[in-house]
C-alpha cells in the first residue's frame, strides 16, 4: 500500500470527479490498497460546506455505474475521510487552507505530509493553481512527497503545451509530475505490452518483413453529450488523436524496453514517436481525412447532427472524425503505414489495434490468399484474437477464414477502472503509464500540421469539406477509405 497520503482534488465537484475519480478511489479504498492514513480533501470554486461535499460525493458514489458494491457501513466510514475547501484558484487563501488540511492530517498520518494534488479543473486553471501551490511552498517535498495530476488536455497545441510545460516546471521537477491518459490505465492496453514483450512469439513478426500495415480504431456511438463549450474548441484532433491514439499508436510500434520502468518504456516511446514522418500543412490533405456528423440513426434511435447539438454553431468547422496515415522512418517500420481513426456518433463503440500481416508469398489453394490480422480489442469485449485461414472440411480444397479467440472474461475477474489503477500507481509514485513531457510534445508536433490546416483561426486554414459529410450511425466519411489506398480496408468491427 502507498504511504500514508492526502488526495486534494481540485475541481472536486466536476463531471469527472463525479463520475470517474470519486468511484474510482473509494474502490480502491475499500480495497484496503490505499492504507489506513488517507484522507480527501476536496477543492473547488464553489461554496459548499464539508457536509454538503460529502452528500455530494456519496451521492456521486450511489448513482455512478463505477462505483464497487459498497460492503456495509463503508459508504459511512469513507464519508469520514471527506473534506473540503473552496476559494479563488488566483489568490493565496485557498491554498492555505489545504496547507491547514495537510497539517492537520499530518498527526494521523504518522508525521508525514505526503499529498496527491489532482488537477481535475479546465486546462485555464491548470497554471493557475500549479502556480498557487508553488507560492505557498506545497510542492516541497521536505515533509513528505509531493506530486501533481493533470488532466488532459494537456495544451490546446505545440506552443501553448510548450508553456504549460514551462509553467509547471517553474514550480515542480519532472518527476513530480503526472499527465494523465486514462488509455494507458486500461488493462488491455497494459496486455499490449505483455503480450508483445512476454511472448518470443510476436515480436520475431513485428516488423515491416511481415506487417503489410496497422490499423488502430477508436470508435464511439455517442455524440456529444453536452459537452459543446470544450468540444467546440478541441475538436476529434485534440480531444482523441493527439492523446489516446498517439498512446496507442506508441504503445504498438516501439522497440522492446531493456527494462519494465517508467524510463525505460517512456524513452521508447519517445524515440518511435519522433521517428513519425512530419505532417506539413501542405501534405495534410494527402494523409490526414476529416469528418463531421449529421442526423441519422445509432442504436436503433434518431439522433441529431452535430451542428444541431446544444450550443454548436450552425456552421461549425469542428471535425468529430479524423483518419490520418501514419509513416514511420525507422528501419522497423519502413514502408508500413499505421492508420489511425477515431469518431463519434460511428455505429458502435469500439476500440482496437489491428495487426494487418502481408499475404503469403505464394497461392497454391484455389481463391485468394487472404492477410492474417492479429487483433487486440481493447473494449468492449476485451480480448487478443488471430485471424487466419484453414480448410473448410469437405471433399475440395477450399479455405476459409477463422478466428482464434481470447476472452478476458476467461480470467473471471471484473476489469478496473482506468482511474483506478493510474491513481494508485500516481499515490504509489510509478510513472510508467503516464506520458513524459518530451512524449507529450512530441504527439503535439506530429499533429500540429493537421491542426493548423484544419482550424478555421488558423492563417494556413484549408476549407473545410461540405460539412456534415457522415450520416450518425455510420463509419466516416467515403474519404477514409480512399486513405487506405488499393487493396487495403478498414477492418469491419
Ligand atoms: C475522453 C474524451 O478523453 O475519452 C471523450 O474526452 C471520449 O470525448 C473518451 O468519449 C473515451 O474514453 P473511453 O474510455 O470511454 O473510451
Amino acid at each position: 500500500a502507498p504511504e500514508p497520503a492526502t488526495l486534494v482534488i481540485f475541481g472536486a465537484t466536476g463531471d469527472l470527479a463525479r463520475r470517474k475519480l470519486l468511484p474510482a478511489v473509494f474502490g480502491l479504498w475499500q480495497d484496503g490498497l490505499l492504507g489506513s492514513a488517507f484522507n480527501i480533501v476536496g477543492v473547488g470554486r464553489q461554496a459548499m460546506t464539508d457536509e454538503q461535499f460529502k452528500d455530494f460525493a456519496i451521492e456521486a458514489l450511489k448513482t455512478s455505474k463505477e462505483t464497487d458494491t459498497p460492503q456495509p457501513g463503508n459508504l459511512e466510514k469513507f464519508r469520514d475521510l471527506l473534506y473540503y475547501e473552496y476559494g479563488d484558484f488566483g489568490g493565496d487563501e485557498v491554498y492555505d487552507l489545504v496547507r491547514r488540511q495537510l497539517d492537520e492530517a499530518e498527526e494521523a498520518h504518522g508525521g508525514r505530509k505526503n499529498a496527491l494534488f489532482y488537477l481535475s479543473t479546465p486546462p485555464s486553471l491548470f497554471e493557475p493553481i500549479s502556480n498557487g501551490l508553488g507560492r505557498l511552498g506545497l510542492h516541497r517535498q521536505d515533509e513528505g512527497w509531493r506530486r501533481l495530476v493533470i488532466e488532459k488536455p494537456f495544451g490546446r497545441d505545440l506552443a501553448s503545451a510548450r508553456e504549460l510545460n514551462d509553467a509547471i516546471h517553474t514550480v515542480w521537477d519532472e518527476s513530480q509530475v503526472y499527465r494523465i491518459d486514462h488509455y494507458l490505465g486500461k488493462e488491455t492496453v497494459q496486455n499490449l505490452m505483455a503480450i508483445r514483450f512476454g511472448n518470443a512469439i510476436f515480436e520475431p513478426l513485428w516488423n515491416r518483413g511481415y506487417v503489410d500495415h496497422v490499423q488502430i480504431t477508436a470508435a464511439e456511438d455517442l455524440g456529444l453529450e453536452g459537452r459543446a463549450g470544450y468540444y467546440e474548441e478541441a475538436g476529434v484532433v485534440r480531444d482523441m488523436l493527439q492523446n489516446h491514439l498517439m498512446q496507442l499508436f506508441a504503445l504498438t510500434a516501439m522497440e522492446a524496453p531493456a527494462a519494465f520502468d517508467a524510463d525505460a518504456i517512456r524513452d521508447e516511446k519517445t524515440k518511435v514517436l519522433r521517428a513519425v514522418r512530419a505532417i506539413p500543412v501542405e501534405r495534410v490533405a494527402e494523409v490526414a481525412v476529416r469528418g463531421q456528423y449529421g442526423p441519422g440513426v445509432v442504436d436503433g434511435e434518431k439522433v441529431p447532427g452535430y451542428r444541431e447539438e446544444p450550443n454548436v454553431k450552425p456552421d461549425s468547422p469542428t471535425p468529430t472524425y479524423v483518419a490520418v496515415k501514419l509513416e514511420v522512418d525507422n528501419w522497423r517500420w519502413q514502408g508500413v503505414p499505421f492508420f489511425l481513426r477515431s469518431g463519434k456518433r460511428l455505429p458502435k463503440k469500439v476500440t482496437e489495434i489491428a495487426v494487418v500481416f502481408k499475404r503469403a508469398p505464394l497461392g497454391i489453394f484455389p481463391g485468394g490468399l487472404e492477410r492474417n490480422v492479429l487483433a487486440f480489442r481493447i473494449q468492449p469485449d476485451e480480448g487478443v484474437s488471430l485471424k487466419f485461414s484453414s480448410k473448410m472440411p469437405g471433399q475440395e480444397m477450399v479455405l476459409r477464414e477463422v478466428v482464434m479467440d481470447f476472452r478476458y472474461d476467461a480470467f473471471g475477474a471484473q476489469l478496473e477502472s482506468p482511474y483506478s489503477r493510474l491513481l494508485l500507481d500516481a499515490m504509489l509514485g510509478d510513472a510508467t503509464l503516464f506520458p513524459r513531457e518530451d512524449e507529450v510534445d512530441r504527439a503535439w508536433q506530429i499533429v500540429s500540421g493537421i491542426l493548423e490546416a484544419w482550424d478555421a483561426a488558423s492563417p494556413r486554414h484549408q476549407p473545410a469539406p461540405e460539412f456534415p459529410n457522415y450520416d450518425s450511425g455510420t463509419w466516416g466519411p467515403a474519404a477514409a477509405d480512399e486513405l487506405m489506398g488499393e487493396g487495403r480496408r478498414w477492418r469491419r468491427l
